[in-house]
């Protein structure tokens, strides 16, 4: 059976994994186990992007082959994910040789088919980049992502004639057919498209650490076709023939051009069917300015988690602004988020079990009959709204803190009126379930940490008292 397939995409390998990745790879992360709780049979891929000539560079700079000198990266992402409770099915890593295999063979197709051509190509390129700016893309005469001048370039490359699937592919995003979310980004592309699209050079002369091209023994692929194509490689590499097409790929939105406008020209010219979905969230500044190296500025997860738990940062960097949007971090403003879960849901759950046991009301059976109850936010969850999402949780848990201080079951004990006590008791008991099973995918230590707190009904913190320096 065709398997749910969701991707991240994959993470240059000479970056250190900071925060912005992992807001990209928690938010797949929640989509995976949320659909996996709906029963799909998900597979979720993330992975490491790991050709081309600045990873070369820095392989030397180390005093490494760029084989060894990636193979040592590979772990430092593993870590970071597994710190941030990242349960995916399959690390992708490019320089697989079944990979390599797949990407040459899918080049070969392309060429047969007509749709690759040798052309003389000079053009202002950042290496920082790997790719060609055009003179109106510069800022100052500067590349608007690394702030450095390019340099002028010629080479004879091979070139994909992207500029003949313009019009099918602007009618697969307008008709739908090709979804590409949210709906700023779909207009963006959308004005790209109509502004014509030039073939691209999709081979490179002079930088070794690639996928030597088909036939060409002084050129490699371009890391971007190399890249793009591990969706669909995953297939050969993981052995599983029910994946391909992703109903998903996730990115940021400074990479939507190469997914939304590329990748499905490179599907349509090999005839096989195009992604469900391209969903390209929004970036981030942290306390207001870009992360960098230089400013010292980069959040590194692990340390974070170190500090507040896995759980409180996904569920921070998922409600701190719309997903689709740009928008700041901050500690301040992770500590509040962290003060809020623990007053809003965290209290709910003590003082709730407390008074369980307390007035000794018996909750035996409640959650066996109500054991998939959940809060409906199937609706945010498709919009990839992961915000209003957990609004819903957090203001049903509110709204729980509020029907406790109305109902005021300390009064009920003192009256006597036990029927009504344990009509309250229950019902919040019930709902903390629900709000457990609705948070899951958030968050899914603390969840499993309140459905064992209500079956055993020993209240312990949740979000422990952390000395907020
Ligand atoms: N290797 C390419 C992707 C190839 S996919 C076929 C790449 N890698 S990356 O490591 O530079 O970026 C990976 C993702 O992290 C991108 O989607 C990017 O948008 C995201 N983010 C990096 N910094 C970010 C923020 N400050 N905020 C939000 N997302 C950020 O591009």
């Amino acid at each position: 059976m065709k398997k749910f397939y969701i991707t991240t995409p994959i993470y240059y390998i000479n970056d250190i994994p900071h925060i912005g990745h992992g807001y990209n790879i928690v938010a797949c992360d929640t989509l995976a186990r949320y659909y996996q709780a709906k029963g799909k049979d998900v597979f979720f891929m993330t992975g490491v992007d790991e050709h081309g000539a600045k990873i070369a560079e820095a392989a030397k700079a180390n005093g490494l082959e760029p084989q060894d000198f990636v193979d040592g990266l590979v772990p430092k992402f593993k870590e970071a994910w597994k710190s941030l409770n990242i349960n995916y099915s399959a690390f992708f890593r490019t320089t697989d040789p079944k990979h390599e295999e797949e990407v040459q063979s899918v080049v070969k197709r392309l060429q047969q088919k007509g749709y690759i051509e040798k052309r003389e190509y000079e053009g202002l390129y950042c290496v920082g980049c790997e790719r060609f700016y055009k003179e109106d893309e510069l800022k100052d005469g500067l590349c608007p992502d690394h702030l450095k001048a390019p340099v002028l370039h010629s080479e004879e490359n091979y070139f994909f004639l992207l500029s003949r699937f313009a019009r099918d592919i602007l009618e697969k995003i307008e008709s739908g057919e090709l979804e590409v979310a949210p709906k700023a980004r779909k207009n963006e592309i959308v004005g790209k498209i109509k502004q014509g699209l030039e073939d691209i050079s999709v081979s490179r002369a002079g930088v070794s650490w690639g996928i030597p091209f088909p036939g060409d023994d002084k050129q490699t692929i371009y890391v971007w076709v190399d890249a793009l194509l591990n969706y669909y490689t995953a297939e050969k590499v993981f052995d599983s023939s029910d994946l391909w097409p992703a109903d998903l790929h996730v990115v940021g939105k400074d990479i939507i051009w190469f997914h939304a406008i590329i990748w499905p020209a490179i599907l349509l010219a090999l005839d096989l069917p195009l992604p469900k979905k391209i969903y390209a969230h929004g970036f981030f500044t942290v306390n207001g300015q870009k992360m960098s190296k230089t400013l010292g500025n980069i959040l590194d997860p692990k340390e974070l988690v170190k500090e507040y738990g896995a759980d409180p940062v996904r569920y921070y960097l998922l409600s701190a602004f719309p997903f689709g949007e740009d928008g700041d971090v901050s500690l301040e403003s992770l500590r509040s988020s962290y003060q809020k879960l623990s007053n809003d849901i965290g209290n709910l759950l003590q003082r709730t079990l407390s008074m369980i046991n307390k007035y000794g009301i018996e909750v035996k059976g409640v959650i066996e009959k109500n054991s998939d109850d959940s809060i409906d936010i199937d609706k945010e969850m498709s919009e990839l709204d992961f915000m209003n999402a957990l609004r819903k949780i957090t203001g049903f848990c509110e709204e729980q803190n509020k029907y406790i201080a109305k109902s005021e079951p300390w009064v009920l004990a003192k009256e006597g009126k036990n029927k009504e006590l344990a009509e309250v008791l229950t019902t919040v008991y019930k709902n903390l379930y629900r709000i457990a099973n609705s948070l899951e995918p958030f968050m899914p230590d603390t969840a499993l940490k309140m459905k064992t707190q209500l079956k055993s009904l020993n209240p312990e913190p949740i979000f422990p008292r952390i000395d907020l320096r």
